[in-house]
């Protein structure tokens, strides 16, 4: 497999998708957002700095991010590849990244970008509604995809949390921060030919089918070109 990067506005279903990836391929799913979830709940220096950008809705610095992503993609379990969800999320994040794949991965192996849309008019319902499992990770909407008992996850019946910054202050700051930082990432990744454009609207199966054939069209692409050129896919 090669790298995938899910791309999107928050709650495009990146993370719902990106779950669904990690059983299909079975290759390490990487959320900066988790991390620095993990990193908040640390109570270290740092981890109070990540808390309170993210209670804000902004960014954290990319230093910060870029520091974490390489330790983590050093681990074994990347060779393989690996799903980037939520990173990069700044040009800056995206030329590191890029000289990273640059110096990391094998000619041919093109990382595969998938640029999730979807209507801003959805994304109020899909923050506001999201629920989580604090044990397992799982994701439900109230509205959309809700748990057959309520409150509860449907796999370990733990109680469901709600994310502090789906709030509709915070909501507003995280969704500015995407269409300043973020959305240029769209251009710099479509000039590299890497951008493929899926729908995000339909209901979460038919988005998983869809995401599943556009990566195994562009693996066979890959492998063809590899081939045509005498090189490993
Ligand atoms: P992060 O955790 O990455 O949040 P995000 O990008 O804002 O994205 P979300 O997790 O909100 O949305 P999603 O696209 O994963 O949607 P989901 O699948 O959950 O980042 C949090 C914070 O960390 C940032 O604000 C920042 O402070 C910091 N951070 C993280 N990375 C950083 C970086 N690289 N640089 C700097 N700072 C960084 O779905 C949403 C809801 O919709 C769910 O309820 C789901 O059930 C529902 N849903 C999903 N798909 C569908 C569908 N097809 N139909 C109906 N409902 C659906």
């Amino acid at each position: 497999m090669v790298p995938i990067l899910l791309l999107g506005v928050p709650g495009a279903g990146k993370g719902t998708q990106a779950k669904r990836l990690v059983l299909r391929y079975n290759i390490p799913h990487l959320s900066t957002g988790d991390m620095f979830r993990e990193m908040a709940n640390s109570g270290s220096p740092l981890g109070v700095q990540v808390l309170a950008d993210m209670r804000a809705g902004n960014l954290v610095s990319d230093a910060t991010v870029c520091e974490l992503v390489a330790l983590r993609l050093q681990r074994e379990d990347c060779r393989q590849g690996y799903i980037l969800d939520g990173f990069p999320r700044t040009l800056a994040q995206a030329q590191w990244l890029q000289g990273f794949w640059a110096s990391s991965l094998p000619l041919g192996g093109n990382p595969i970008v998938i640029y999730l849309t979807v209507g801003y008019n959805d994304l109020y319902r899909r923050l506001l509604g999201r629920r989580s499992c604090s044990q397992c990770g799982r994701i439900y909407n109230e509205f959309t995809q809700p748990p057959r008992q309520a409150g509860l996850c449907d796999l370990d019946q733990t109680p469901l949390v709600q994310r502090k910054d789906d709030d509709p202050a915070v909501i507003r700051e995280r969704l500015s921060a995407y269409e300043e930082q973020t959305l240029p990432l769209v251009e710099f990744f479509r000039k590299q030919a890497r951008l493929l454009e899926v729908s995000g609207t339909e209901p979460v199966d038919r988005v998983s089918e869809k995401i599943f054939a556009t990566i195994e069209n562009a693996g066979r692409e890959n492998a063809s070109r590899a081939n045509a050129k005498g090189e490993p896919a």
